[in-house]
């Protein structure tokens, strides 16, 4: 018998997917790093932070563009039990309150985690507040748009479909919350679904292109220190 998606809370819905969250490569991730990969160029190698981690996929790949040191924070115990394998330095806390000291990153990240954070301007502030003078930010976000398309933030468990509820922010909720705490935004991107995703080697791919084709799924944004 068909089940709904049963919706959850982030803390639960990250407590369910850690173990297999990495087992598959999401196509999200990918659209994102091939994009990344031309910004990085643009960032001074130094310490990064990446707000809500997770198992540390992006920590993994900053540190091997060269970044000096990455640190990572994240509010789920699960999902940092399998981050600490990476040669990072994860931290149990939350976006709205950074367990990390003032000015003392070049580069603060987050990657499709403040869509689970209601208070956008708290989470904002706190990623400046940790950002050196002449630093950058970086978020990327499951797109607006998405959701309009039925996009949901979902896995399997037990055979269960299970969803996590989002916070719906848009695109300039983003913008004039960086804004707000002194930061300009620099670059944006809407990667679109596209056929070169047919290249990974995963069964879901070929279905997730012919629902998705040409759908902006991420939102990816680059801020600057307004100061330098
Ligand atoms: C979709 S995962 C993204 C993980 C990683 N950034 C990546 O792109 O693979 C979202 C992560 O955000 C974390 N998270 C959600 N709300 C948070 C908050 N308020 N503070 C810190 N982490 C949070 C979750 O525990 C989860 O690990």
């Amino acid at each position: 018998m068909h089940r709904s998606p049963e919706l959850v809370s982030s803390n639960e819905g990250y407590r369910l997917w850690a173990s297999t969250y990495d087992t598959t490569r999401s196509p999200l991730h990918l659209l994102e790093e091939h994009v990344l990969s031309r910004w990085v160029q643009d960032f001074r190698r130094g310490v990064a932070l990446d707000v809500g981690c997770g198992t540390g996929r992006l920590m993994r790949w900053l540190r091997a563009r060269g970044f000096e040191s990455v640190v990572g924070v994240d509010r789920s115990h699960e999902m940092l039990q399998v981050a600490v394998d990476t040669d990072c330095v994860v931290v149990n806390g939350d976006a709205i309150r950074l367990p990390i000291a003032s000015h003392s990153v070049d580069v603060a990240c987050s990657s499709f985690t403040l869509n689970h954070v209601r208070d956008l301007q708290l989470a904002a502030a706190e990623m400046a507040r940790c950002v050196r003078t002449g630093g950058t930010i970086y978020v990327a976000e499951y797109h607006p748009i998405a959701t309009e398309h039925n996009w949901t933030r979902s896995f399997k468990s037990d055979d269960q479909t299970v969803s996590i509820h989002l916070f719906p922010h848009r695109t300039e909720d983003y913008i004039e919350a960086f804004q707000s705490v002194g930061f300009s935004l620099v670059r944006m991107a809407e990667p679109k679904v596209g056929l070169e995703l047919l290249a990974i080697n995963d069964p879901r791919v070929p279905a997730f292109v012919d629902r998705f084709a040409g759908v902006p799924l991420i939102l990816m944004m680059m801020f600057q220190c307004a100061k330098t």
